[in-house]
């Protein structure tokens, strides 16, 4: 076999398909257009709409062929143990939605694996689903030996991209890589966990749609869909055992032995841990590159497990420091010409890398020796559940990365402890949070029976202000009750309602119930079962009872400004996405009558600038009078017509989309305006740090935006009028006051300072003795610092020209300082203030020293100062 790189490979792969009529195609992002999906794990998820015959390939072509970034966790446990699993791999692919079949398929693949790429036909083994005797015919044709076929089973030979969907047997191909790979066993065969027989490429023959129900409705036609791993192709091709010593992932590995100082080879664990962060960085970067960010649910969290897991692998090999950016430089070098997606977003996934290296790091020392103690303290082999939650909780260790730490020393983890413990905390979250509203937990069973009596509350209120209802349930105090009078509160169930129930950040409607007898009033409203609307009420007068006739009525005006917030919060999140990026995405939000929230991912703090252009960005499309519109479809048709959809919830085969004309289309069940000028004004009242890689703004609209901004111009204007300014004078008048402010504070401070070497001065003139030749002071000051007895000798030496020395002591807040100093002339005429220091620092049990010029002491009993002065003066006089 001749030897191929990576590139040859995929480009004659490529070209080989786009010869037989194939349409070649760009991969898709590893985000897939689907909610039911996680990520893009296979080259056929962005074709599924085409097998389902939504879409229709154009002329003259017969399929597509594409190489598809595809990352996989599902076996993320055993990515480095073998050679052949990776977390992040290249599938190439050829699809044929209802042209080409089986025949035509397997001709090609054959020809391909044995004439393009020449591998020896005696090497190749062909599994077929157990039925499937056409395959194994066609096999035979093309002149496959009969003990190179077998038949597998539905785990090995029915594919299946998730629970439901396009799906189809299949037949699988296999490259056998050597007796010397293999397990030895008797029944060592295709299909065997072992790496002598190396599946290369799967065939999928997709002529099913897998329901809900679990049962399998024929698709209007018969399509083909294939992948061929390239790594494995690629270790083929390179004579090589594994896929991390092919060129490119062979590279990769090196990154980790230049970074560590260890070989490849040298030792079973290391080799684990280089392979394993130099296949999950690939993920990582790939990941941020299609728009993934860190985070603790969904992708965001597979991602930041990839990349906690590479960092905690490198520090097992000694690395303290940020170093995955180290592996990216060479991702891109190595694939940035496939994907250029990863030189464009090179920026971004270093600083989000970095950030998350960075607070990871921190936390993984902390958590290291909580782990460390744990285990020392241990007693028999199973770290308990409890311990993993601590570490999961506190220093977020993912448990997986938990249990590899425990395995590399032999302990097992509780798993179903650490379980048990999540869902307890799960359960604590739920209940706080319903207690702050109201506790709706103890309602739970009672709403169940209620709509499991009666079936779900049909909502009116998109169209709807009013409406006329009846009684279908009440409750009081955790308890179903008949009927509830004047004075009393509960809850109210009612057949139709036009009331909003709090969901999706929209906070739930207030209004009236009313007939010729009761009113009740309602002051939320809430759905403690899906699809069952509990309106929370109080009685003020008369009584309603279940099977009572009521007029429904909202507040409407509320409800109005609701709307206006809810709608502005799509403005700005397409606003947002404009200024910062596609990054951008929503993570939350609270919309009330008066305000709105927009939690949302981003990597780094934003500028002024940028908030003031989402402001204005905002407030342009506000007055561009854009309409409003929301509608039921299909989630199929909303996908296929690329409507936002929130990532990780789920929606139902019917969803609404809001539509904001021409640049918005978002899934969304709250009320909204019907065109945006409704909404008036928006305010950006502030935008700050909500977590990790997690941002918030606050906005008002309409008239609490009128509101704050007359709250902010009064609180100005006051302020111009005490600092008697015109208005926009005020900053420049208030940075002028504070500056002269400073001034005098330091003028004031310097006067005290000149006034306390005064008093010094004037203590210290009264001590003056005679020296040979020149006048000596020796005397205690009273209360100063060590810089204000060298000020004071300063003073005193200008004030007396026949000063030749001093010896000063002082006290402050009780701690003695000493100070000797001379002029020049007195240290020619003998005097050492060095050692006069030494001779007496140590009456005030204090060290210091000096020079003969100046030296000072401090010390710890300020009684023994007289002492230390005394002899002084013996000493000098
Ligand atoms: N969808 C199949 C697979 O992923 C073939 O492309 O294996």
């Amino acid at each position: 076999m001749e030897y191929l790189s990576t590139a040859d490979i995929r480009e004659k792969y490529l070209s080989f398909f786009e010869a037989k009529g194939c349409k070649r195609m760009p991969s898709s992002s590893l985000i897939p257009d689907d909610p039911s999906l996680l990520l893009t794990s296979a080259g056929m998820v962005q074709f599924k709409p085409y097998f389902l015959q939504q879409k229709h390939l154009e002329a003259p072509y017969v399929g597509t062929t594409t190489v598809q970034k595809c990352v996989r966790t599902n076996d993320i446990d055993i990515i480095g143990t073998t050679g052949r699993h990776l977390s992040f791999f290249e599938m190439l692919g050829n699809f044929s939605f209802g042209d080409y079949f089986k025949e035509e398929m397997c001709a090609w693949a054959y020809e391909l694996s044995t004439e393009v790429l020449g591998l020896p036909a005696e090497r190749l083994y062909f599994t077929v689903y157990l039925d499937d005797d056409e395959t194994i015919e066609i096999w035979k044709k093309l002149g496959v030996p009969d003990d190179h076929i077998s038949r597998l089973g539905e785990e090995d030979n029915f594919w299946r991209a998730g629970p439901t969907g396009p799906c189809g047997p299949c037949s699988e191909i296999y490259f056998d890589q050597g007796e010397q790979y293999g397990c030895g066993s008797p029944d060592c065969a295709p299909g065997c966990d072992c790496d002598r027989f190396l599946e290369y490429w799967n065939l999928v023959f997709t002529q099913y749609d897998g329901q809900e129900d679990g049962t399998l409705a024929p698709l209007p036609k018969k399509n083909i869909d294939t992948g061929m791993g390239l790594e494995r192709m690629a270790a083929i091709m390179q004579g090589v055992q594994t896929n991390y010593e092919t060129d490119v992932l062979r590279s990769l590995v090196a990154v980790g032995e230049r970074l560590c100082g260890v070989v490849y080879g040298a030792a079973p664990e290391s080799d684990l841990s280089l392979r394993i962060m130099a296949d999950h960085s690939r993920s990582v970067a790939f990941m941020i590159a299609d728009g993934i960010l860190p985070s603790n649910e969904g992708r965001g969290y597979v991602l930041r497990r990839l990349l906690r897991r590479a960092v905690m692998k490198g520090h097992l090999l000694g690395l303290d420091k940020p170093f995955l950016n180290e592996y990216v430089d060479e991702i891109v070098r190595l694939m940035g010409q496939v994907y250029p997606e990863i030189i464009d977003n090179r920026e971004l996934a270093g600083r989000v890398i970095l950030s998350e290296e960075e607070r990871f790091g921190a936390t993984l020392r902390q958590g290291r020796a909580f782990l460390d103690e744990a285990l020392s303290g241990l007693e028999g082999t199973t770290l308990p559940g409890e311990q993993a939650f601590t570490l999961h909780d506190t220093y977020g260790f993912p448990v997986e990365v938990t249990r590899e730490m425990c395995e590399e020393r032999g302990i097992e983890v509780d798993v179903d402890g650490f379980t048990r413990c999540m869902d307890q905390q799960k359960a604590r979250a739920r209940a706080a949070s319903k207690d702050a509203d109201k506790a709706w937990s103890t309602y739970g069973g009672i709403m169940n029976d209620i709509l499991e009596e009666t079936g779900a509350t049909e909502f009116v209120g998109y169209t709807k202000n009013e409406a006329e209802v009846r009684v279908v349930g009440l409750a009081r105090c955790g308890k179903r009750v008949e009927a509830l009078v004047a004075g009393e509160s509960g809850e109210l169930v009612v057949d139709v309602t036009p009331f909003y129930a709090e969901k999706g950040g929209q906070v739930g409607d207030i209004g009236v119930f009313t007939n010729a007898e009761a009113t009740a009033r309602v002051t939320n409203t809430q759905e403690p079962e899906k699809g069952l609307i509990a309106h929370d009420i109080t009685v003020e007068n008369g009584r309603i009872a279940v099977g009572d006739e009521l007029h429904a009525v909202i507040d409407a005006p509320r409800r109005a400004r609701i709307c206006r917030n809810h709608t502005a919060t799509h403005i700005l999140h397409w606003a947002l996405r404009q200024v910062l990026g596609d990054h951008v995405k929503q993570a939350g939000s609270f919309v009330s009558e008066n305000r709105l929230r927009f939690d949302f991912t981003h990597f780094e703090a934003t500028t002024p600038e940028q908030v003031a252009e989402v402001e204005r960005l905002a407030n342009e499309k506000i007055m561009e009078n854009h309409a409003a519109r929301a509608y039921e479809t299909s989630l199929a048709s909303a996908r296929e017509a690329g409507v936002m959809a929130l990532f990780g919830e789920k929606y139902g085969e019917f969803v609404r989309v809001l539509d904001l004309e021409g640049f918005s289309q978002e899934l969304c069940g709250g009320t909204h305006v019907s065109a945006t000028s409704e909404i008036g004004f928006v305010k950006i009242t502030s935008e700050s740090s909500v977590g990790a890689n997690l941002r918030r703004v606050e906005a008002v609209t309409s008239f609490d935006a009128l509101a704050y901004m007359n709250r902010v111009e009064s609180e100005l204007k006051e302020t111009a009028e005490e600092l008697r300014v015109p208005l926009f004078d005020v900053s420049e008048r208030t940075a002028l006051n504070l500056k002269s402010l400073k001034e005098m504070q330091t003028k004031l401070k310097r006067n005290k300072q000149v006034g306390a070497e005064d008093r010094i001065a004037e203590v210290a003139s009264l001590a003056v003795a005679a020296k040979e030749g020149y006048a000596i002071i020796i005397a205690n000051v009273g209360e100063a610092d060590a810089g204000g007895l060298r000020n004071a000798w300063d003073v005193l030496r200008a004030r007396t020209p026949e000063l030749g020395a001093v010896v000063l002591a002082a006290r402050k807040d009780d701690a003695p300082i000493l100070l000797a100093a001379g002029t020049p002339e007195a240290v020619e005429a003998g005097f050492n203030a060095g050692a006069v220091i030494k001779a007496i620092g140590s009456c005030i049990k204090g060290g210091g020293g000096g020079k003969a010029e100046m030296a000072q002491a401090g010390g710890k009993d300020a009684s023994g100062i007289d002492a230390a002065l005394e002899a002084a003066r013996e000493m000098l006089l």
